[in-house]
């Protein structure tokens, strides 16, 4: 497979919704989300896609206000397409976007896949102490009931 049947975009309009929901509600980190949030996210965020024809084979969204700051989420690249540089491309795509230069910081959080993004210049938190959060881990899991509280 040559690296020209790929196509590396931002556009929201490209993104297939059903696509992305259906890896999404299978990954570790955001088990069973509603199809609803992952819209609404999508919406409020810069999408960029890898396209294998019409196929959405890789996603990752950045959440940012365009000036300061900038925070990755949802990457993945299709189990099939691994190993051959797609998420080097996503990359690519998501550190050379113009509304995404002379960020203050720009952040993520990952399990097992820091490798990939060392490359890019992330690091680990220098300070972790001075860094807070309110993290629900888990929280669409439909196993927990814990988003209608039953
Ligand atoms: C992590 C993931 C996106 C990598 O996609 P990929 O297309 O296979 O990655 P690439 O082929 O572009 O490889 C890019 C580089 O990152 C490295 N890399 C890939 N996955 C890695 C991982 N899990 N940990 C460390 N390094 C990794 C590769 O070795 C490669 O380095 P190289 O260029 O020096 O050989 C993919 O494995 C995936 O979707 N995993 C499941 C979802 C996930 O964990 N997403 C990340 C959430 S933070």
């Amino acid at each position: 497979m040559s690296d020209d049947e790929f196509t590396v975009t931002s556009d929201p309009a490209a993104v297939d919704v059903d696509a992305v929901h259906a890896y999404l509600r299978t990954s570790y980190w955001a088990e069973d989300v509603p199809r609803d949030v992952v819209v609404r996210a999508i919406a409020n965020s810069i999408p960029f896609s890898v396209l294998h024809g019409q196929r959405q084979v890789a996603f990752a969204r950045v959440i940012t206000d365009r000036a300061t700051f900038a925070y990755l989420s949802d990457v993945y690249v299709l189990e099939a397409y691994r190993g051959r540089g797609l998420a080097r491309r996503l990359m690519d795509a998501v550190m050379g976007h113009p509304d995404l230069q002379g960020l203050r910081r720009f952040s993520l959080t990952t399990r097992d896949a820091a490798g990939l993004y060392r490359r890019y210049g992330f690091t680990p938190l220098a300070t972790p102490a001075r860094h807070m959060e309110i993290f629900r881990p888990g929280m669409y899991r439909q196993d927990l009931g814990s988003r209608t509280g039953t």
